[in-house]
């Protein structure tokens, strides 16, 4: 399993971690703008465009190159400091490179932090699909830390915390109830921050250990996502994409209140995510019109099966089963409960 090191002292622990281990040569890679993030800035640095557009075969190439420019061999060591496209692809372009370098993911996202750079997924989008090429390859170790927080555009904060939330939902409602009295207009606390992304990280590794390659209880993780992907994707196809944390932040108020309507999930808790998703997460943009086009869109989820909509349902906070099917019906009052919620 992957070594998880939670510290804002990053510095030290890349030291520590570079210097053990015999390493020939260390190379970093980040984007454009995480580059700016390391003084000084390191001898060996592969820098790459930044967002999620660039995470394409073009950029893993690049990657490629200047590592075999640079005499990366296979004991070498790959540090990738940067939001989840650097560590999917840096992860990716490592794994691959003479058969797998060593490689460790500093997070310099919220998302990153409690999501991407955790669980072992790697990989690049490819004709047009997301993450459609890639491997499972866990970074030997992940520094998670506030530390590069204060930078993060704010709407970055609250997609990431939608990804919190979800995992504080998959395990326990004191941590849910903390989360939402969470102000995201005042300055971070970041001793308080640390032990939140300690917390949420590791609903995810408990998850991940019993399931690595996503064979069932993984799916949990997918908990606000079959329709947070049908409202992400449709957002995308009108050339108006909304971020990925505020469609997951919508999909989990969706999701709950199909868990009060299938397994009886207390509407209170329904209401409690409603209020803040409704408070932190504006500008809904969908109405009735768009029913049909979402439930095609939730019919086709890479996770669904024979075109039936399946989700991750909760009986409470903390008690999830996977794979539970979903009637259109269903789906539609879910929609008008959350458009109710959401003030439209
Ligand atoms: N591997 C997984 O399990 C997994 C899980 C979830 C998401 N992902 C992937 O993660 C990616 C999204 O990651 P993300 O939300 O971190 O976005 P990102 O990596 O694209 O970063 C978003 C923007 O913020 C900038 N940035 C990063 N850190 C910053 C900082 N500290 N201060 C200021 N700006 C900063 C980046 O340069 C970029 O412009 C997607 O490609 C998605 O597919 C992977
Ligand atoms: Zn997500």
């Amino acid at each position: 399993m992957q070594n998880l090191i939670f510290t804002n002292n990053v510095e030290s622990a890349i030291e520590r971690l570079s210097t053990c281990g015999g390493h020939n040569l260390t190379v970093w890679i980040a984007d454009v703008n995480t580059s700016r993030l390391i003084t000084p800035t390191p001898p060996c640095l592969i820098t790459i465009p930044d967002g999620d557009d660039n995470k394409t075969l073009a950029t893993v190439a690049q990657v490629w190159n200047e590592m075999e420019r640079l005499g990366v061999t296979r004991h070498s060591l790959i540090i990738n400091l940067g939001g989840g496209m650097v560590t999917d692809l840096g992860g990716f372009a490592a794994a691959s490179f003479k058969r797998g370098v060593r490689f460790i993911n500093v997070p310099t996202t919220l998302l990153g932090a409690v999501d991407a750079a955790v669980g072992g997924k790697t990989g690049f989008n490819y004709n047009g699909l997301k993450n459609e090429i890639g491997a499972f390859a866990p970074a030997s170790d992940v520094i998670i830390s506030t530390r590069y927080l204060d930078t993060l555009p704010q709407q970055e904060m609250k997609s990431g915390f939608a990804e919190v939330i979800k995992h504080a939902m998959l395990s326990d409602r004191g941590e849910f109830l903390r989360l939402l009295e969470h102000d995201f207009n005042a300055p971070i606390n970041h001793d308080d921050l640390l032990e939140r992304l300690r917390r949420s990280v590791q609903v995810k590794v408990d998850i991940v250990t019993r399931d690595p390659h996503e064979q069932g209880e993984r799916k949990a993780l997918n908990l606000g996502h079959t329709i947070g992907h049908a409202l992400e994707s449709l957002a995308i196809k009108r050339q108006k994409p909304v971020p990925h944390g505020y469609a997951v932040a919508w999909g989990l108020v969706a999701e709950a209140v199909l868990s009060h309507i299938k397994s009886g999930f207390p509407s209170e808790d329904v209401h409690l995510l409603g209020n803040f998703v409704r408070d932190n997460y504006r500008d809904f943009p969908f109405t009735c019109d768009d029913y049909d086009e979402l439930l095609e869109l939730m019919r086709h989820d890479k996770k669904s099966r024979d075109g039936e909509i399946t989700c991750t349902l909760l009986r409470a906070i903390g008690n999830y089963h996977i794979d539970q099917a979903i009637t259109p019906d269903d789906a539609t009052t879910a929609l008008d409960i959350l458009r109710d919620h959401m003030g439209q």
